[in-house]
């Protein structure tokens, strides 16, 4: 069947409506959107909707040069070509293709799309007898353990760590949700939450994991790492807690409390990428010496020689 879309600027048959896989809403869900009901040819409250999409876009720093008007426009121009009019409109703004950073891209070339399609009916007599529900607990960024592209969280404090020229952001749970910021430059302005703590002070949360990777703390010779529950539970965590087992260092998977990065005597991060990456500041505190610790040290070490020893392995195979 036919269906015209609206994709930046440009009317087109869908299966011309050709986006980037490396639009960063497919690579981090780092984008927006607006459904909209058209009742006899009129899309109903149109204004409010796109209202709501800028304020969005602008809090989240995407820059583009669509307005008010002009995507009104493109809205009502889809709405007029496709004929619909009992339809569901859907407009998504995104922060457009770039070389996959979780930080912003320098440049952004933001995409949108509209679509327009017939309404689903509902049962006609939902509205009459009335409807059921199930409670579900609230999920929304729960599945940490999945490695799913629900990125934008991280993608914020991946931006966060760009602006403050740190190499990551570290999230932390069980702060006053009631006080989180409402834009992004609000959000990066802000200096790390444990900027102006002390190890006395009150509870500062827990430590969960860095955007994109996992962490650990060593405190006396012991090793911690926040546990599956909430977290990316990361292959190269795994085998940092294994090479740590081996070594015969003393290791939990336990909660870590922010605090403990004060006190830590070292801290480090894994992931695929950045390895075992050990970090010497937190929040502009030093942790321990404020130089990369003996433990982390060798660990790092193990790991580049399970490395090697993995491509020797390969090599000899084939
Ligand atoms: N990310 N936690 C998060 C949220 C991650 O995105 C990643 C990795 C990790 C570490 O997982 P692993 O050791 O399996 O790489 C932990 C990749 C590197 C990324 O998104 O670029």
């Amino acid at each position: 069947m036919s269906q015209l879309v609206f994709l930046d600027g440009r009317i087109v048959e869908v299966d011309a409506a050709n986006v980037s896989v490396l639009d960063r809403a497919n690579l981090f869900g780092d984008g927006l959107y607006e459904v909209i009901r058209c009742y006899s040819g009129s899309l109903f409250e149109l204004g409010t909707h796109v209202e709501r999409l800028l304020a969005g876009a602008a809090a989240l720093g995407v820059t583009h040069d669509w307005t008010q008007e002009s995507l009104e426009s493109g809205a009502r121009r889809l709405q007029a070509e496709t004929g619909i009019v009992e339809g569901e409109m859907y407009i998504q703004l995104s922060r457009g293709p770039a070389v996959r950073t979780h930080y912003f891209p320098d440049s952004q070339f933001p995409t949108v799309f509209i679509t327009l399609s017939p309404v689903r009916p509902i049962p006609a007599d939902a509205r009459t007898a009335g409807t059921s529900v199930i409670t579900c607990p609230d999920m929304r960024h729960g599945w940490c353990h999945l490695k799913t592209v629900n990125l934008l969280s991280n993608c914020l404090a991946k931006e966060k760590a760009h602006r403050h020229g740190v190499w990551e952001g570290l999230m932390l749970r069980g702060l006053d949700t009631m006080a989180l910021p409402g834009s992004v430059e609000e959000y990066c302005d802000a200096p790390g939450e444990l900027a102006a703590v002390s190890p006395g002070d009150e509870f500062a949360g827990w430590v969960t994991e860095g955007a994109s990777a996992n962490v650990f703390v060593v405190k006396d010779g012991r090793i911690a790492t926040p546990p599956k529950q909430n977290i990316l539970p990361g292959v190269t965590r795994r085998i940092a807690l294994e090479l740590a087992n081996e070594a015969g260092y003393e290791v939990k998977e336990r909660r870590v409390s922010a605090k403990e990065l004060l006190v830590a005597d070292e801290v480090f991060l894994t992931s695929t990428v950045g390895e075992i990456m050990p970090v010497v500041n937190v929040d502009g505190h030093s942790v321990g010496e404020g130089e990369p610790g003996p433990i982390t040290g060798k660990l790092a070490h193990m790991y580049t020689e399970r490395v090697a020893s993995c491509a020797a392995s390969v090599q000899l195979r084939g």
